[in-house]
């Protein structure tokens, strides 16, 4: 045995017993003869003490420099009065060492081990193993074990089953590039990584699974952001004979289930539910942080037969003018500037301002404003003295996601949220099926091309298909979309119509998704599913800005891992097997 205690554990019951503790050498600190030394392991920390009357042992414990390993043997005493630590469980106590063993030295770590680090992240990521040795580190990735474990047991109590399905696999269209693996046995053949296990589970859905969840690993080659990461975990579901309904209220309550365990607050169920177009309208994304307001308000029928031009032309192209309020603050001209370069940075063609007086708004267009327009400005806006407005005049599509951006940044800048507080959960549902791709001239996919259309919309399928919605679902916690899902087509004819009008012909469609396709000719349920993304969940309910912060070996924002120098070279051997040649 190599201890018989961790050094988290021992408490004023002990006192008196003689135990062994193994760890690391957290801090020393000579106090006149007397050596302290804290032992570290991710249990906690106990205070040794070395006394100068035991010469050999008091030696030895010079020697020791932080991250050394050691294995300590001594009786647990009680501190002596006014210096116990009351902060830590092990704090009353110490441990007087009769023997000393050096299980491992250390080099001198390139950083000390505290939980309030401000080395860059790249020496972080290149030295993991001690940058995981900080407690905090430690308890965000046994929260992340935790929430794992609760998903597990949550769904096995729903009577779901978890089913791994391949990583070597074909293409899976989730909007991003794929990671390719070639083929020995095939030269000139790939092996796609999955983006996500979708057509999988939609295939199990097929063989009578009815409920399947895995807590899935997904690949995708993409530009990445702060929320992004090569590869992610997903808690990947799917459901036989349910409807929107059914899927959604078995994630609340499993979202529900999670957030009380992690934060220990009950969030109310059922989360609200936004459509697309309403939440495009009101906070303009997709995705609206609820915590704070600025909401819209369209004023397009106040300032119609306004003499100033901008506008004017706007609402002869049936444009749309909205705007949101301000309270409380007090912008420079230099603020409005910058503002209206921010809003041009989204294709906006400028941004009007205008600060509420008593009696009137002043504006550098309030000359083109009659009193009455003025009036019902400030009405529509309920506007009071020193409120500030910002409008802007474009399409509306256009408008709503330059006034979204605004409200997101101005947010940000003037402290609106709480971050570390409140958890804003909602649905955002009705989703267009399509969007249109201008650089490409084509139609994609909001959610993927499985996704099947609402039943009302589908005679618009072939007429105007922008027209049409999707039984597609999105969750967002706090502006952040933490999931989505969707309704799928079960019927080959109207998939085979979907991929038609994406683009995707019938040869095309057999090629890729042909076992898809064949698969839904024998007797596919009805059937739905959502992927939460674990790695975004974690990151918000620890209250970290980054995914990197809550995954144990994160690649950089360069898709690059410090640690292990992925990705690199390989030997011209290896590629000589599978048939390839490097040309750059
Ligand atoms: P989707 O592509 O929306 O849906 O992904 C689901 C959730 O996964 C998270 N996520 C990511 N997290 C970190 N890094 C990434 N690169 C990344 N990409 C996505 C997000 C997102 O909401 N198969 C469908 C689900 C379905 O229809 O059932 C899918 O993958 O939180
Ligand atoms: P201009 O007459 O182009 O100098 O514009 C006068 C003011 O209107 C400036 O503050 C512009 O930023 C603003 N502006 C111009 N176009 C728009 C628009 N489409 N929506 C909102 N404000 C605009």
């Amino acid at each position: 045995m190599l201890r018989t205690h961790t050094c988290g554990e021992l408490t004023d019951k002990q006192t008196g017993q003689t135990v062994m503790l193994c760890g690391w050498v957290d801090s020393r600190r000579d106090h006149g003869n007397v050596i302290f030394i804290d032992l570290r392991d991710r249990w906690g920390k106990t205070q040794l003490v070395f006394d100068p009357e035991n010469r050999e042992i008091h030696k030895g414990a010079e020697k020791l420099r932080s991250e050394y390993v050691v294995r300590a043997q001594g009786v647990v005493e009680k501190r002596p009065k006014g210096t116990e630590n009351l902060k830590i469980p092990t704090g009353e106590i110490e441990l007087r060492v009769s023997q000393l063993e050096i299980l491992n030295p250390s080099e001198v770590p390139p950083f000390e081990i505290l939980d309030h680090s401000t080395v860059s992240e790249e020496l972080r990521l290149k030295y993991r193993y001690l940058d995981l040795r900080r407690p905090v580190m430690f308890s965000r990735l046994r929260d992340r074990y935790r929430m794992t474990k609760i998903v597990r047991d949550y769904f096995d109590e729903h009577g779901f089953i978890e089913v791994e399905t391949p990583i070597l696999t074909k293409s899976t269209p989730e909007g991003a590039r794929d990671f390719l693996v070639p083929s020995r046995l095939e030269p000139g053949s790939f092996y796609a990584l999955p983006q996500s296990p979708q057509l999988f589970k939609q295939i199990l859905m097929v063989s009578g699974f009815d409920r399947y969840f895995q807590l899935a690993r997904c690949l995708r080659d993409e530009d990445l952001r702060a929320d992004r990461q090569p590869e992610h975990t997903q808690i990947d579901v799917e459901m036989s004979f349910v409807d929107e309904d059914d899927i959604m209220l078995t994630i609340e309550g499993l979202v529900s289930r999670v957030i009380e365990a992690i934060r220990g607050v009950r969030v109310k169920t059922p989360f609200p539910r936004i459509t697309y177009q309403e939440s495009m309208d009101r906070f303009g994304s997709d995705k609206p942080d609820l915590r704070y307001g600025l909401e819209f308000v369209d004023v397009t029928s106040q300032l119609s037969g306004t003499s100033f031009k901008v506008f004017e032309e706007v609402l002869k192209q049936k444009g749309v003018i909205k705007g949101f309020k301000v309270s409380g603050r007090n912008f420079s001209r230099s603020d409005f500037d910058n503002l209206t370069t921010f809003a041009q940075g989204f294709r906006a063609k400028g941004l009007v301002w205008m600060k509420a007086t008593k009696d009137s708004l002043e504006s550098p267009i309030a000359k083109f404003l009659t009193p009455e327009q003025i009036s019902k400005l400030k009405q529509a806006f309920d506007a009071q003295e020193g409120d500030t407005l910002f409008l802007v005049a474009d399409t509306w599509v256009v408008a709503c996601t330059v006034l979204g951006a605004l409200r997101t940044n101005l947010a940000a800048q003037l402290g609106l949220v709480n971050r570390s507080q409140e958890l804003n959960l909602s649905w955002i549902v009705d989703f267009p099926l399509f969007q249109w791709n201008e650089e490409e001239k084509r139609m994609d996919a909001v959610h993927h091309p499985f996704t099947a259309p609402q039943v009302r919309d589908i005679l618009f399928l072939e007429k105007e298909p922008l027209r049409v919605r999707a039984r597609a679902y999105d969750i967002i916690l706090n502006g952040t979309e933490i999931g989505g899902g969707s309704v799928r087509s079960h019927q080959e004819t109207v998939q085979k119509q979907v991929f038609r009008i994406l683009g995707i012909g019938d040869k095309e469609a057999e090629e890729k998704f042909g076992f898809l396709l064949r698969a839904l000719k024998f007797g596919a349920p009805p059937h739905g599913g959502i992927a939460l993304g674990l790695d975004r969940l974690c990151a918000m309910l620890f209250g970290v800005d980054s995914i990197r912060e809550a995954i144990a070996f994160p690649k950089t924002q360069k898709g690059t891992c410090p640690m292990t120098e992925a990705p690199s070279k390989v030997y011209p051997k290896q590629l000589k097997e599978l048939g390839l040649q490097i040309k750059t």
